[in-house]
């Protein structure tokens, strides 16, 4: 299954993510992880990333194709992939495409996880991040069971960089204006699948196990 993941900053995607990649025991590639784990280990794609992400604007499309592209070609993905947070820009979407079909290959879904507006800032502002697993909490809605210690792993838990109030509302800018495109995008191609991300956590995966039904 080849599934790609939209929905605004702090819908949920990487917490769905985790939920599907264990369901349907395909691997989740998550741009955004990836840049983060690269600036952690101070290579020349985190800094290079770094002075994008920092004021929330997006690492540029080269860039970002590559490394994906490099990704997808990986042995782990030969049965199908999650990508979360990319595409992100319609030349990425539009990239991937054509890197699909030079392979016979289609998206099974592209799932937007909708959320309005309203919601996103205390999403983001009270989520907390296990930076050695990558697994997302939140002060409220989604507390650690230990205090401060990721449940997966036991690292101790972060806040990131980019979601005090400011980054969130210059990411959520950058949303409307470069990745919202892609709804349209996907729908003109009859991929696009919703789900209602306002709904508890559980019963959002409930709704995508729906559509993505028993997997292939
Ligand atoms: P990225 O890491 O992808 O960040 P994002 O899109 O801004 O999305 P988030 O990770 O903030 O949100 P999420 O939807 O994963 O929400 P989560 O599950 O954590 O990208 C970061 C940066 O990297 C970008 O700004 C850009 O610079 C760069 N980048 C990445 N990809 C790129 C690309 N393709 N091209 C160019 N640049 C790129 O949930 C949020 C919070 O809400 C958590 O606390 C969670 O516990 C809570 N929560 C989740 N679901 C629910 C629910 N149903 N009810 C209540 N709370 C919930
Ligand atoms: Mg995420
Ligand atoms: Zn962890």
């Amino acid at each position: 299954m080849k599934i790609v993941l939209l929905g605004p900053p702090g819908a949920g995607k990487g917490t769905q993510a985790k939920s599907i990649s264990n369901r349907y025991s395909i691997p989740h590639i998550s741009t955004g992880d990836i840049f983060r784990k690269n600036i952690s280990e101070n290579t020349p794609l985190g800094i290079e990333a770094r002075k994008y992400m920092d004021n929330g604007q997006l690492v540029p499309d080269e860039v970002t194709i590559n490394m994906v592209k490099d990704r997808l070609q990986q042995e782990d993905c030969k049965n199908g992939y999650l990508l979360d947070g990319f595409p992100r820009t319609v030349h990425q979407a539009e990239a991937l495409q054509a890197f699909l079909e030079s392979r016979d290959e289609q998206l099974d879904t592209a799932l937007l996880i909708e959320v309005p507006m309203n919601f996103i800032l205390e999403r983001m502002t009270g989520r907390r991040v296990c930076p050695s697993c990558g697994a997302s909490y939140h002060i409220k809605f989604n507390p650690t069971k230990n205090d401060g210690k990721c449940d997966v792993c036991g690292s101790d838990i972060i806040q990131r960089k980019d979601d005090t109030e400011e980054t969130v509302k210059e990411r959520l800018d950058v949303y409307e204006r470069q990745t919202q495109p892609l709804i349209d995008f996907y729908k003109e191609r009859n991929m696009l699948s919703v789900v209602d991300g306002t709904k508890a956590i559980n019963e959002v995966f409930e709704s995508i196990c729906k559509i993505l039904g028993s997997g292939r």
